[in-house]
Formats: structure tokens, C-alpha cells, sequence
């Protein structure tokens, strides 16, 4: 009865419950784009007059619900009007289901985001498959836009400002458990009864969720400009909004407006046409197309690893075996004694408690994670990561011994920061098997992972350590075996500047400043105290005398040797530039940052990504500027280096 539609197609039980499913034409994926939002206001009517006793929505793709607004759309969209018209679509969708006058379910059997939060919101209840992959996130304001379908207006008054601002204005998911908890949804269950919770809920219609007084009252027009200032010293202490304006424009269409998007005139800065006109949305947009691309590089190797063996439990070894035992993969962690793993299996149990918080899912985490001091993991493992000290004869001789034991097809890698994969791998009888996975350090929170490729290895090799790095979550980027790759060869001369300013007389908070003012999100000594001094040196001293042998030498700056020499190696030792405590740097006043410092700060860094670019470390600009903003924290609203010195000279 309802073939005209591509999207969306419905039908009616015998309790004459409407149940309507949301099945993208063509895609994996739910997205609102113009036609399927065209479709269902076509439907609605229909199911409308056909005065149904309740509707359920819900998704036909088992991946996940709805992944919000199809992005494309917001990219091509050229002018201000253009904006505002793929605004108008989303309101007038959502006000359309919210005025059915039946009982209305949101199914919710997976990761629910942006528009389809909206949609959620615009239901009367919300039913979510209690499941980890169900998260609802409104993500907009990530990408320098809002949530201004009804996500602004109605999420605040479902679950109170506090959580519905934190939502709003951070982009970050909840679960379906935590969901429950602030009430974003009404009941939270496994799969086997999902479709009857829904059921039952559009029967029973009971009177819909409110918020607890308090969170109504912080919802009332005296309140909210007093939460919104509030929320908004939150904000200017992470974002300043000449460069990140969208949490600014959600916290005033929210206390000025009740979020919604057309009360101010297009000139008002609490109009989402505000947005429209800047540099922020169109390059934060690119950085979420970049990030798509990156995910695709993982796609071009048929690899899944099952079991990965890791050697060396230290700062990296211990972190990348914990977040793989996290991701679900079988881990044998092996380091020279027991004692040498305690630490590392100490901090992953944490760092599950801290990530799982559910029980059933620690135990399995922990489970996986195996230490292995006779190393009997290598002959079963699929991928083997080496991560021992930074010393070639010793990787030599390890991975000798490796390509004895471990599997014929087994993937062997190293997580070197500074040495020559080819050099590793020389002495190798199939040296094609061996590839640089380089994750940074904290491993747990670095997007970014560079795959390098040396002269030797397979292009299947690396494509299938670029497919583990998706496994994990994380985002890989294909880099020539060059040194530094490119993260830390950029870093390298970045780093150098800020300590020589530091050494000519300016204090670390103003050089800090200048970098921040700029709109990286922590400065370069502040950065390199964290990283650890002793670290910088070792990484500077290895770029210094690769750039010596290219006839360019390099010297280390006096006092970052110094404070090594004294053992002041950053936040580690509670000393290094700053002073440490508690795990923040103790900082005074910046001194005057003039335009020409923070450029004289960054120029370095701008000129070496473009020489890195120029000799083919990465394999175009877009890449290099997606490395470098995932890396390094590149300031994302200016879309990358090299993205930046091309809006500059335009
Ligand atoms: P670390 O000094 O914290 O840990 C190295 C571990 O390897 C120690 O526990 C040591 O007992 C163990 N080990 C040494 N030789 C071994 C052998 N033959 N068999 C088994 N275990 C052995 O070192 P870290 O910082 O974790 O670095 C490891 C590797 O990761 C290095 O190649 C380094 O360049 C690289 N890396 C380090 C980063 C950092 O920020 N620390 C960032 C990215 C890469």
C-alpha cells in the first residue's frame, strides 16, 4: 500500500499500532536527507488520517537508528538561505510528529544522532535497545552548527538544562542506560522484548516524562539567563567565539529564544544564520569529510585481527594491549618479568572501570588481557606489536627472533617513534612484513595513528594494519618511513621555536599564550612538559641529525638540556618549564602576545608541514592537514596548516 516510498514503509497491527520503519534507499545508513524528510511528512499524513490507536518509528538497518542529517546537504549549502531552508525542513518534520494526536515511540536500537535525537525528542516516549553501541549524541555543535530541528528547545525541557546543556554544547553521547537515568528515554531493555516494550508504551500512553522541579524551574525565563551566563564561562574557558561562535549561538537561542531557530531576525547573533557566513562551519565540515576518508583507509586491507601480541608493557606497550583487550581483541602482553607488568595491567584494569562500567563487560576485558612473560603468545598471534625500548639492536634482534616464531602470515609491527623501519627490518628474511603502527602517547585519547610503510613493506601489509587501527576506533594515517614521520617531524621545529622564545627572554605562559591565542588547544611547552622533556630531547635529537645529514644542523636547545640534566623532565617529575601539581601546570600571567609573535610561533610549523607535503611523507594535503589536526590538535576551525596557508594567500 505504501511502494511509492523509497525510505520509509509502514504497516498496521492488530492493536492498530502504526509501525513505521525507516530503511535508507541504497545506504548502510539513516540519514534525513531532503527526500526522505519529503517522504515522511507525505506519510504522516497518510497515517494521520487513518487515526492509528499509536505510531512507532523505528530503524530497518540493524547497524543503528538514525545518524542524523545527511552533512552533504549542510556542505553544499551556499548561502545563508540555503541554511535556513534545511533548518525549516527538520523544524516543520519535527513539529509535524510532535502534533500527532496518538500515542508516538521512538524504537531506538542503536546509535541515535543529531536529527535523530530529534526526531526521538519529537515522540511522545523513547524505547532504546539496551545495548553499548546505543548512544544518543546531538553532535552539531562539533561541526560549528546546531541542533535546530527542536533539539535546542526540546531536549532542555525532557531532561532539564543541566544534562540537556552539557549535551548541547559538548556533542557528547550518552548510552542507553544513562539515557534512562536522566530521561531521555522511558525504558531501556534488552533486544528480545524491545519491540513489545514499544508496544506496551504506545498502549499504555502514560503521562509523558517530566524533569524534577528544580531542572523546570532553571527551564523559566528569570532562570535561564542566569544558567545560560553560567554555561557560557564553561564555554569561553574551552572555546573563545570568534573562532567556536556555535555553543555561544546555542546557550543565546536557548536563554533569548526557547531554541527556536527562527524568533530572531537573521542579524540577531543568536540566529542560526550567525553561523553561516563564517570560515568555523565550512572547515569543521571538511574535518569531519576528512575524518570519513580516514576511516576508509582501514577498508582497503580484508583484516581483522583476533589475537595481538604485544612486547614492551611501558608507557605505550601497556596502553595499546589495554585498549585492544578493550576493543574486544585477545591480548598477551609480554615484557622481561612479571614486575615489569604489573604497572601496565594495574592501569588497564582502571582504565576499564573507568571506560566499562558495567560488569559483565569489565570481567570480559579483563579476561582478554593476558600477561605473558615467556612470550607464548607470539606463535599464535595474528598481528604481533613491538614496543621495547627505542633501540635498534635490540628491535633487530627481537624481530629476528620473531620472524622464527610467530606465524607465517602474522603482521609484525612496530610502534618506533624514531627509527628507520627499514633500518628494524634490514636484517629480515621478508622484511614486506614488517610496518610501523605509531601510536602517540596518551594512547587512549590520540585519535591518530600513523601506518608507515618503509621501502620494504607490502602495500597489503600496511593496508591491513591501517584495517587494525579502524578496529580499535582510532584513525590511520599512511606516512613514509621518513623521520619523524609526520606528526613529530612537524612538532620537531614547532616545539624548537617555542623553547628558543622561551630561552631569548619570553616567559612559557606568553609563548603558551600566542599558541593558544591562535587556537591550538594547549601551547608548545605546556605540551612539552606533559610529553616529557626527556622525550622531546630524545625525538629532537633524532630529527637534529637527520636534518644534519641533509646538510641542516640543528642544535638542541640549552636549557631544555639543562632541565633534563637535572632531572626536571615535565609533569612526570612535577617539573619541567612549569611547575606541576595536582597534574596542572602552575601558571602566572601571560605577558602582551602581539600578532607578529603567535605568527614568528607557528611559522615553523606551517613551513615544515609543507615541506613534509612537498617530499611526500603524506600522500596529499589533505591528509597532511588531517594528520596534523588529529595529531597535534592543529586549531580545527582553521581546517588544517596547509588549508589555512591557502585561505591566507585567497
Ligand atoms: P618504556 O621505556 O616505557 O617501555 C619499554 C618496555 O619495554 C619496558 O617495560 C621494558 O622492560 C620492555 N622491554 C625492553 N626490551 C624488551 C624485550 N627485549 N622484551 C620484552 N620487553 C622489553 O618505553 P615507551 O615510552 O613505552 O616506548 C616504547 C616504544 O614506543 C619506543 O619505540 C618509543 O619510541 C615508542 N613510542 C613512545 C612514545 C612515548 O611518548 N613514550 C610515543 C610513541 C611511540
Amino acid at each position: 500500500m505504501n511502494a511509492q516510498y523509497r525510505h520509509w514503509r509502514y504497516e498496521t497491527d492488530q492493536d492498530r499500532l502504526v509501525w513505521l520503519t525507516f530503511d535508507k534507499a541504497g545506504e548502510s545508513t539513516n540519514t534525513f536527507s531532503a527526500d526522505a524528510i519529503t517522504e515522511l511528512n507525505a506519510i504522516l499524513q497518510e497515517i494521520r488520517a487513518a487515526t492509528p490507536r499509536g505510531l512507532i518509528i523505528r530503524s530497518g538497518k540493524s547497524s543503528g537508528f538514525i545518524a542524523g542529517a545527511d552533512i552533504k546537504d549542510f556542505a553544499a549549502a551556499q548561502s545563508v538561505e540555503d541554511g535556513m531552508a534545511i533548518i525549516r525542513r527538520g523544524w516543520d518534520m519535527f513539529h509535524a510528529v510532535a502534533a500527532l494526536p496518538f500515542p508516538t515511540v521512538a524504537m531506538v536500537n542503536g546509535f541515535c544522532m543529531g536529527g535523530g535525537v530529534e526526531l526521538a525528542l519529537a515522540c511522545r516516549y523513547r524505547v532504546a535497545l539496551d545495548d553499548p553501541k546505543t548512544r544518543f549524541a546531538l553532535p552539531e555543535v562539533m561541526l560549528g552548527i546546531l541542533p535546530a530541528w527542536g533539539g535546542i528547545k526540546y531536549l532542555p525541557k525532557l531532561v532539564g538544562p543541566t544534562v540537556a546543556l552539557d549535551m548541547l554544547l559538548s556533542g557528547k553521547s550518552v548510552d542507553a542506560r544513562k539515557a534512562k537515568r536522566i530521561g531521555l528515554v522511558d525504558a531501556c531493555v534488552p533486544l528480545r522484548v524491545l519491540e513489545n516494550a514499544a508496544r506496551m508504551t504506545a498502549l499504555e500512553a502514560r503521562s509523558p516524562h517530566q524533569p524534577p522541579l528544580m531542572q523546570r524551574l532553571m527551564n523559566t525565563a528569570p532562570f535561564k539567563s542566569v544558567v545560560a551566563a553560567m554555561a557560557r564561562k564553561q564555554v569561553a574557558k574551552r572555546a573563545a567565539r570568534e573562532h567556536y561562535p556555535a555553543p555561544y549561538v546555542i546557550l543565546d537561542l536557548w536563554a533569548r529564544y526557547d531554541g527556536d531557530p527562527f524568533a530572531p531576525p537573521l542579524s540577531d547573533p543568536a540566529s542560526p544564520a550567525a553561523l553561516m557566513q563564517g570560515e568555523t562551519v565550512k572547515n569543521l565540515i571538511r574535518i569531519y569529510f576528512l575524518q570519513e576518508r580516514m576511516k576508509g583507509l582501514g577498508k582497503a586491507g580484508d583484516f581483522a585481527a583476533k589475537h595481538v601480541h604485544v612486547i614492551g608493557a611501558g608507557v605505550m606497550g601497556g596502553d595499546i594491549a589495554a585498549l585492544c583487550a578493550m576493543r574486544g581483541l585477545r591480548v598477551t602482553l609480554q615484557d622481561q618479568n612479571a614486575e615489569r607488568l604489573e604497572p601496565a595491567m594495574q592501569r588497564a584494569g582502571k582504565m576499564f572501570r573507568r571506560r566499562l562500567r558495567d560488569q559483565a563487560r569489565l570481567r570480559d576485558a579483563l579476561d582478554r588481557l593476558v600477561p605473558d612473560v615467556a612470550g607464548d603468545g607470539v606463535k599464535k598471534a595474528d598481528l604481533i606489536i613491538e614496543a621495547i625500548f627505542e633501540n635498534l639492536e635490540a628491535k633487530r634482534a627481537l624481530f629476528a627472533r620473531l620472524e622464527k616464531d610467530a606465524r607465517p602470515d602474522a603482521i609484525l609491527a612496530s610502534n618506533t617513534s624514531s627509527l628507520k623501519l627499514a633500518d628494524i627490518g634490514a636484517n629480515l628474511a621478508n622484511p614486506g612484513r614488517l610496518v610501523g603502527i605509531h601510536f602517540f602517547n596518551p594512547v587512549a585519547q590520540m585519535m591518530l595513528v600513523e601506518v608507515v610503510a618503509g621501502a620494504n613493506t607490502e602495500p597489503s601489509i600496511a593496508n591491513r594494519a591501517a584495517a587494525f587501527v579502524r578496529q580499535l576506533d582510532k584513525l590511520p594515517l599512511p606516512v613514509r618511513d621518513s623521520p619523524g614521520f609526520l606528526v613529530n617531524r612537524v612538532l620537531g621545529p614547532y616545539l624548537n621555536q617555542a623553547f628558543r622564545m622561551v630561552e631569548e627572554g619570553l616567559s612559557a605562559e606568553t609563548v603558551d599564550a600566542a599558541a593558544t591565542r591562535f587556537g591550538m588547544p594547549m601551547g608548545p611547552i605546556e605540551l612539552a612538559d606533559t610529553v616529557g622533556l626527556d622525550i622531546c630531547i630524545a625525538a629532537g635529537k633524532s630529527l637534529a641529525a637527520a636534518s644534519a645529514a641533509a646538510g641542516q644542523p640543528a642544535t638542541v636547545p640549552k636549557q631544555l638540556e639543562q632541565l633534563v640534566a637535572a632531572g626536571h623532565l615535565g609533569k612526570k617529575t612535577g617539573r619541567g618549564y612549569y611547575a606541576w601539581r595536582e597534574g596542572k601546570a602552575v601558571k602566572g600571567a601571560p605577558g602582551a602576545v602581539p600578532e607578529e609573535l603567535i605568527e614568528r610561533l607557528i611559522a615553523p610549523y606551517l613551513k615544515e608541514a609543507q615541506a613534509a607535503l612537498a617530499e611526500g611523507v603524506v600522500a596529499d594535503a589533505d591528509l597532511a592537514d588531517a594528520g596534523l589536526i588529529f595529531g597535534t590538535g592543529f586549531a580545527p576551525f582553521r581546517g588544517g596548516p596547509l588549508n589555512y596557508l591557502k585561505n591566507r594567500e585567497t
